[in-house]
């Protein structure tokens, strides 16, 4: 059949797995064996204050996305992950038992085995976070997949080959520079800094140039339709074509949002050639 099936190091647990989730600090993604992606929605939980300092979840999803800075005051929205890892314990558990549940078939009443993505370089605790939150909404066994080899496979990338594949992934929290070969990675790096950031900027400068307050959603909007713009504009490879293009320092205009997002954004190669 397919090249897949030359079993890889990281390739033989997966293969008995029911459910793959990209836990992501934007969106979640629910794929189930022999049916595809059943979930896509974004990783946000709203929550009302109740008695005794407890919070009650009321909405999760696309229905609390929608309520993001439209809520009154006792009921405020929350992103579980951040960054592509669990920020919240609690409401992150109960993000996944919902998405799983609305994923799977009444019928399936048996625990199914889960691979979950992380990003490169989260610490032990940051996984094991995971693994609790898995096992305690009834999973039968947890696995852990780095985000750049499940990029890769699903962009469809030859990452069996002896050939280096080079990925980029730019996440809300998140963006992943990584150099694949052989069914292993060569060469990754990983800033915790990603589409959320250039929101946050675009809030800011709007805020700054034309005292406008607007909404992270419409901050999502802008930013959207200027990289359509762009795309369209510069003839550049839209997301998952997996086209090869580069940007020459001189066209890096980075600035314009006024400074840096965060983190350290240098170039990834240049870093490494200074150590
Ligand atoms: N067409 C687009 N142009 C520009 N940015 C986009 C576009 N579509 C989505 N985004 C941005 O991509 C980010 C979400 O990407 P994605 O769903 O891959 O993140 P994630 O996997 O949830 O995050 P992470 O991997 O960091 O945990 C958001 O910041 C969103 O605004
Ligand atoms: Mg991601």
């Amino acid at each position: 059949m397919t090249r897949f099936n030359r079993r890889a190091p990281w390739s033989r647990p997966y293969g008995a797995a029911d459910i793959s989730i990209d836990l992501g600090t934007a969106n979640t993604l629910v794929y189930i064996r022999g049916r595809g992606i059943v979930l896509n929605e974004p990783s946000v939980v709203a929550v009302r204050e109740i008695a005794g300092g407890k919070q009650e979840v009321v909405a999760v999803g696309l229905e609390a996305k929608a309520l993001v800075g439209k809520t009154p005051h006792s009921i405020t929205t929350v992103r579980p992950i951040k960054e592509g890892v669990i920020a919240d314990y609690d409401l992150a558990k109960e993000m996944l038992e919902h998405f799983i549940n609305r994923s799977r078939r009444p019928w399936q009443l048996a625990k199914p085995s889960i691979v979950v993505t992380l990003p490169h370089g989260v610490t032990e605790i940051e996984k094991r976070a995971v693994e609790e939150a898995g096992y305690s909404i009834g999973a039968k066994k947890i696995l852990l997949i780095k985000e750049p080899i499940a990029a890769a496979i699903g962009a469809g990338l030859p990452v069996l080959e002896p050939i280096g594949s080079m990925l980029v992934d730019i996440g809300g929290g998140t963006t992943e520079v990584a150099v694949l070969s052989l069914a292993g990675i060569v060469y990754c790096h990983s800033v915790r800094v990603g589409g959320d950031a250039m929101d946050e900027k675009i809030i800011e400068m709007v805020k700054r140039k034309h005292r406008l307050y607007i909404g992270e959603q419409t901050a999502e909007k802008v930013k959207i339709a200027l990289g359509e713009r762009l795309v369209g504009r510069h003839n550049l490879p839209r997301a998952g074509q997996g086209a090869r293009f580069g940007l020459r320092p001189s066209e890096n205009r980075g600035g314009h949002l006024g400074g840096s997002c965060g983190g350290d954004c240098r170039p990834p190669a240049r870093r490494r050639q200074r150590h």
